[in-house]
């Protein structure tokens, strides 16, 4: 539309898709860190992105985060034409309930009259009982489901902030430091040059699982997220689909 134009967005997405090496960028008007409503148009873009996507019968695993939560806000049932089951990509019991994988694969579900299944297990688990725990029946069930999904949908977030809200230990937050970490995303924090600097255990998807999934969407905005993203697209499959907001897509493409 003229709006886009004149905003020379097309123009960004272009260069951007060019620039991180990925199979497409969805930029949306404004700056997440501004203004809350550019989490909702993330939100819309992402909704228009997977109904070009799905088929017939489609597994989605999908992360938490508040972009994710947003993004849930904005799917309706036109989507389900298909037969969609939404499953947590990882366990993420401990974030903000209206934040957890669960509550978000839930309202997806509901909001576009599909089905859903839950991942209750924390998001970083002890190694003592993570053998223990992927044996579990429900919990393998979940696990096999994860592993034919046909798309994935997560966030990326700022490394400190995700230390943060992860209420990591003061050794993991000095790692951190130390690594220069600036990005992160399923569980995983990435320094600038896009290494992996420090893995959280956890039961679910894996980053090399990420090859074999036909659709990859990524998710997020603001100024303040654009070091983490292009940190994490460096490690990221190529077939990733970046959907940003102005604010981040200026910041990297300054970069
Ligand atoms: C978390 C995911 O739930 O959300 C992270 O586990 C992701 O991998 C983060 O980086 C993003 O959160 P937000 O609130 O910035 O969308």
């Amino acid at each position: 539309g003229l709006m886009r134009e004149l905003k020379g967005i097309d123009v960004m997405e272009l260069e951007l898709k060019h620039r991180l090496g990925i199979k497409k960028v969805m930029i949306v008007p404004g700056d997440g860190d501004e203004s809350p409503m550019v989490k909702g148009e993330l939100g819309k873009a992402t909704a228009i992105c997977m109904k070009k996507l799905l088929g017939g019968k489609n597994i989605i695993a999908v992360t938490g985060g508040s972009t994710m939560a947003a993004v849930a806000e904005r799917l309706s049932p036109d989507l389900t034409q298909k037969e969609l089951l939404f499953v947590p990509a990882r366990g993420g019991v401990g974030e903000d309930v209206q934040n957890q994988a669960n509550t978000i694969c839930s309202n997806m579900a509901h909001n576009t009259d599909s089905r859903h299944r839950v991942l209750y297990v924390p998001d970083q688990v002890r190694s003592e009982i993570y053998e223990s725990l992927i044996k579990e029946p429900d919990i393998h069930e979940v696990l096999t489901l994860i592993q034919s999904a046909s798309m994935v949908l997560h966030g990326i977030g700022d490394a400190i902030t995700m230390a943060k809200r992860r209420k990591s230990n003061p050794e993991i937050k000095k790692k951190l430091e130390e690594g220069k970490a600036v990005g992160e995303a399923f569980g995983y924090y990435f320094n600038e040059e896009g290494e992996i600097v420090h893995k959280v255990l956890t039961i679910g998807l894996q980053l090399e699982d990420l090859e074999h999934i036909p659709n990859v969407i990524a998710v997020a905005g603001g100024t303040s997220k654009a070091k983490a993203i292009k940190a994490y697209l460096k490690q990221a499959p190529k077939s990733t689909i970046l959907i940003t907001d102005e604010g981040a897509a200026k910041r990297l493409l300054k970069g």
